[in-house]
């Protein structure tokens, strides 16, 4: 198909898509017609991102840094970014302070070296951003069953109450038998691992929503 073509073919598919999604069925607005993002639209406090459990691997004093990748480093790299965001499910919380931890392909966790491998912290930008280079983090036993792969995620800030939390990755078999994974709160942390760009380069999106601190 010469570029020409293409660019029509185009058109007239994402003119066909926004027909489509436009339709109304019994009086309810078509999803195309909430606005973007997974928290605008929804009531305040409805849009908060679900708790999971701390779990034994974690450490305090995680070096502040974005990028945990270094040399001979093995697995998947994978930018793993979003926005934490206030109750209001729209508001940017700025210089809140997002910590990740996971295993890595072996499914072992860095407990006791001085480098805090997988292990960052980083204080969000003023329109509330973040992100970290990473890995895929492995799998590991939790009794005869295998643990989904999951990235832990503690989130701090003045105007919030702390959230200890989890995602894990579409299409992952272990999630369904897992204690945690299969809860339906944790429905939304379930995140796809996106082909990002024409180089391959992985990314997960995880936006994090907030709830107000009482004080
Ligand atoms: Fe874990």
């Amino acid at each position: 198909m010469d570029r020409k073509k293409f660019l029509v073919t185009a058109s007239l598919a994402a003119f066909s898509i926004s027909a489509c999604a436009n339709v109304k069925v019994d009086g309810e607005s078509s999803k195309a017609e909430e606005p973007e993002g997974e928290g605008e639209g929804k009531l305040v406090g409805q849009c908060a991102t679900t708790n999971d459990i701390l779990g034994p691997f974690y450490r305090e004093n995680a070096p502040d840094r974005s990028d945990l990748t270094f040399d001979g480093l093995t697995g998947s790299i994978v930018q793993v970014k979003g926005r934490v965001l206030a109750e209001d499910c729209i508001s940017p919380v700025k210089d809140a302070l997002i910590e990740i931890w996971h295993c890595d392909t072996e499914g072992d966790y860095d407990n006791d070296t001085d480098q805090y491998l997988h292990r960052g912290v980083q204080t969000t930008s003023k329109t509330g951003e973040y992100s970290f280079k990473t890995i895929l983090p492995g799998k590991y036993l939790n009794g005869r069953l295998y643990r989904p792969a999951h990235i832990h995620f503690r989130i701090t800030s003045p105007t919030s109450k702390e959230l200890v939390s989890q995602i894990y990755f579409m299409g992952d078999p272990h999630i369904t038998e897992d204690p945690w994974a299969s809860q339906d709160k944790a429905a939304d942390r379930i995140r796809p691992v996106i082909l990002e760009d024409v180089k391959g380069n992985l990314v997960v999106n995880f936006d994090v929503y907030t709830t107000a601190s009482e004080e």
